[in-house]
């Protein structure tokens, strides 16, 4: 394995040499032309005589044919050549004898005149082609040669086609694109804040933004009427698949707008932006209100592309029943098609992924064509098993799952959660998901606050300038948790796509819910005192969203996870293991920005 550079090669300068033709873009119609491709040799097959290098760039491979007998020279040189070293090849385009039909350019071969070495390489450590066994932190490590892989490049080339087709969607619709700051201070989106230090302000520190909301407000008090950006957020929160510690979003914001307006943007830009990519999406979009889809979905960003409704039916657990169960809040169910015959072992898998979300417990009903057999008839009685099944529209060769928990999650009732994600469980299982199909969905009539278990306390469900239901202001104080915001969420095919809402854009009562979530009047002064005095001159009604274009651009691509989509991430350990970072820095800097580390913090 040539692991290190060879340093007794003579390489060539590029000089006045001139690319005609991009490798993947020769064809039949090029036969018979000179050409000049600059790329890499992406493989080398030594005949003897006949020395064959597949040479690629950005558009894809030709082959290349070095004959000893008619280009003695050129085809010395092409012994030298070796895997992802850069080469100039000048020759004359001819058509394949024997067709390849595996490449675009595969009628056509380029006969070698002049081969120039451009530069070396070591020996990458995975292959430069799409399928590879690579691991991921591997990839992500020499990310500059993953990026050479046709797939990450098709992803970033429809990620800028996709941003482009945005700004010019927005465009045409009156939208300015304007930059706000990245130093800036604390902009609560329910994440962490990654913090700079000022070196001219020791002691103090800047935030970078969680998202520009603030300064898209003011920037609507600024009367520029309807805003958008294409920007970064930094959160610091646990990541997953879908989430990174910066990543982009399309923020937006109009004066004056109704719900309805924002949502004729976003369908826009988001029917636009599935033509890019060649999905065909229709819209308006679908709406449902935020308590409907927990209960029929168990989820806030359901996936729609298949049925499987859940049914609530505690009503079919006689009271004796849901002592002797421990039952306590409502059981939800769902009709598994075709899995009546799942076997003990399956049922207790089910039982266990439950019980470790949290679930009291998980029962069943065995669907036959012409009995029922569930594991709870002893309790609830077959009459109550019956009804349970018809509830849920089972039918013959269907399994019925019931879920009871006691817990609420979020305020919401877990088992409905629950069985929310033995849903997407089972319908994966059961290859009942259309992945042919876009759904989209907004969600509507989300509540204000939500309860956080760890700060024992009401939180905002979005951020604490979403707008609050005209009518459920007075309860503001005293029913909090009965209050609905003005908030809305799009989702596709199960994901969070973007979250939005109509703003508070009165000060009295941006200041009443700042109290109700428990900030002092000396609190909110300070984190928010330049805003509150923004919103008493004159601020007009506003709204608008932000979605995650990480997000957008992956589903698109029908990639799992927004590391594929964009050039450099990181790891869910908030790494970027090609830059090394984060990384110690030196003391001398330290020093000019007064900060001195604690012992642990160095390890
Ligand atoms: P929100 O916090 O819901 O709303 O974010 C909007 C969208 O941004 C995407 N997103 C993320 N994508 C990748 N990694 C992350 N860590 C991440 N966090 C969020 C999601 C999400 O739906 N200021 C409000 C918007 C508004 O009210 O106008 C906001 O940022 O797709």
């Amino acid at each position: 394995m040539n692991s290190v550079l060879r340093s007794d090669l003579l390489l060539d300068f590029l000089g006045n040499l001139k690319r005609t033709h991009y490798c993947g873009a020769l064809r039949v119609s090029d036969a018979g032309k000179p050409a000049v491709v600059l790329g890499w040799v992406a493989r080398r097959r030594d005949l003897g005589n006949l020395l064959f290098l597949d040479v690629r760039d950005r558009t894809g491979i030709v082959q290349v044919v070095f004959n000893k007998e008619t280009q003695p020279e050129a085809h010395d040189k092409a012994e030298q050549a070796r895997s992802e070293f850069v080469v100039a090849v000048e020759g004359n385009v001819v058509q394949r004898q024997k067709a390849n039909p595996e490449l675009a350019t595969g009628e056509v071969e380029m006969n070698a005149t002049k081969l120039h070495i451009l530069n070396n390489s070591k020996t990458p450590p995975f292959p430069i082609e799409d399928q590879i066994n690579a691991a991921e932190e591997t990839r992500l490590r020499f990310r500059y040669l993953d990026l050479r892989r046709p797939k990450p490049h098709a992803n970033l080339a429809l990620r800028h086609k996709i941003i482009l087709e945005i700004r010019k969607t927005m465009d045409e619709m009156g939208f300015i694109e304007v930059e706000t700051p990245m130093l800036t201070r604390s902009t609560p989106e329910g994440a962490r804040d990654y913090l700079v230090p000022s070196r001219v302000h020791q002691g103090q520190f800047y935030a970078l933004p969680q998202s520009p909301q603030i300064f898209k407000q003011i920037l609507m008090i600024g009367g520029l009427d309807r805003y958008f950006q294409i920007v970064k957020c930094f959160r610091d929160e646990d990541l997953r698949a879908d989430r990174q510690p910066e990543f982009t979003q399309l923020d937006l914001e109009m004066s004056f707008p109704r719900q309805e307006d924002i949502f004729r943007v976003i369908e826009q830009v988001m029917v636009r932006a599935c033509a890019v990519a060649g999905i065909k999406a229709e819209a308006p979009f679908p709406h449902m209100l935020y308590k409907d889809v927990i209960r029929k979905y168990g989820s806030d960003k359901p996936d729609m592309r298949f049925g499987m409704e859940l049914c609530e039916v505690t009503s079919f657990f006689p009271p004796e029943a849901k002592e002797k169960l421990q039952i306590e809040g409502n059981v939800f169910a769902l009709a598994a098609p075709g899995a009546a015959d799942y076997s003990r072992k399956q049922l207790d898998e089910l039982t266990e992924k439950a019980k470790s979300l949290g679930a009291r417990g998980a029962y069943f009903v065995k669907v036959a064509a012409e009995e029922l057999n569930s594991t709870v008839e002893k309790l609830i009685g077959s009459d109550n098993v019956k009804k349970l099944a018809e509830a849920c529209g089972a039918k013959a060769g269907d399994l019925v799952v019931a879920i009871a928990a006691k817990k609420q999650i979020k305020g919401t009732e877990a088992a409905a959660l629950i069985a929310g994600q033995l849903r997407l469980q089972l319908g994966e299982a059961r290859g009942v998901i259309d992945k042919s199909q876009w759904k989209f969905l907004w969600i509507t009539g989300f509540p204000l606050f939500e309860w956080s278990d760890s700060d024992k306390t009401w939180v905002s469900a979005q951020h604490p300038f979403t707008g609050i239901v005209d009518e459920d202001l007075e309860k503001l104080e005293t029913a909090p948790w009965e209050v609905r915001s003005k908030g809305y969420d799009l989702v596709l095919n199960g994901y969070e796509l973007g979250s939005g809402s109509i703003r508070i854009h009165r000060q009295d009562i941006q200041e009443r819910l700042f109290k109700a979530l428990g900030l002092s009047e000396e609190q909110l002064r300070k984190r928010f005192g330049f805003f509150l005095d923004a919103l008493t001159y004159g601020t007009p009604p506003h709204g608008g969203i932000a979605l995650g274009i990480d997000r957008v651009v992956m589903l698109l691509a029908g990639e799992k996870s927004i590391r594929e989509v964009i050039a450099f991430g990181k790891t869910t350990a908030a790494q970027d293991l090609m830059a090394e970072s984060p990384s110690e820095v030196d003391k001398v800097q330290l020093d000019q920005l007064g900060i001195a580390l604690k012992e642990h913090s160095k390890e």
